[in-house]
């Protein structure tokens, strides 16, 4: 298979007073279409800045993000947001939902961005999907965590992306519920050949991937490919 994504001596440097930090560090990987990999690392070493550079949320000091051929830093704000809506999903560990939306409203969103039609049958069948049909007319603050992280899966789905990219996606959830997003990850990944590239202290769920990467300090200290059952 060809990769999907590819990330070349990615360099990333913030600057707080009048220190220059670096996060990441001349970091370069592949991940090929269709594939499962877990990004793992101690906190604090660079694993969030490195998924948001690769799904063009944020650009890179130095160094290229190429995701399905499109160099992200090439392009302007417009561009990646474009770029991101076409091939691209995110689950983030807080959810992230829009709390004056419905459930079904924010799973909408994406589409309703495209200007397509028929979105409205496609979320109800991805909220029921999830889990949620009779959950659709809730608002956020309505519904528990994993339900809300239940709907940011739908959300990040309905644009049926090539690649997900999800940021510890159970990190605030309990032991139960977190089992049940993950079951559901791993679902939609192989239902719809999405490529699936996530970020967890779980090792248990990072073996549960084709691949595992290492970051410690900002650099890439290992790369294994793992048997998966
Ligand atoms: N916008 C920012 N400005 C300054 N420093 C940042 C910013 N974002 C992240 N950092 C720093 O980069 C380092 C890595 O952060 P992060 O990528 O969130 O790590 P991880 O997800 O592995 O815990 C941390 O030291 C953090 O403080
Ligand atoms: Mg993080």
């Amino acid at each position: 298979m060809a990769d999907i994504l590819s990330v070349e001596n990615l360099t990333k440097t913030f600057k707080s007073g009048n220190r220059e930090l670096t996060v990441l560090d001349n970091v370069s990987f592949d991940i090929e279409e269709g594939s499962t990999a877990t990004i793992v690392g101690p906190s604090g070493s660079g694993k969030t800045t490195l998924l948001g550079l690769c799904a063009g949320l944020d650009v890179a000091t130095s160094g290229t993000v190429s995701l399905n051929g499109i160099k992200l830093n090439a392009l302007d704000e417009d561009d990646r947001a474009f770029t991101r809506n076409q091939y691209i999903g995110f689950v983030f560990q807080n959810f992230q939902l829009l709390p004056t939306l419905t459930a079904l409203e924010n799973v909408t969103v994406p589409l309703e961005l495209r200007g397509e039609k028929g979105y409205r049958e496609k979320a109800i069948d991805l909220l029921t999907r999830v889990g949620l049909g009779d959950r659709t007319d809730h608002y956020p603050s309505q519904l528990s965590g994993g339900e809300q992280q239940r709907v940011a899966i739908a959300r990040a789905f309905i644009t049926d992306p090539k690649i997900l990219f999800a940021d510890e996606p159970t990190g605030n959830l309990d032991e139960e519920t977190a089992a049940q997003v993950e079951a559901l990850l791993f679902d939609l990944n192989k239902q719809q050949g999405t490529t699936l590239v996530m970020v967890t202290h779980n090792l248990e769920l990072a073996s549960k991937t084709e691949r595992i990467l290492k970051i410690k300090g900002g650099k890439l200290v290992d790369d294994q490919k793992s048997v998966v059952a």
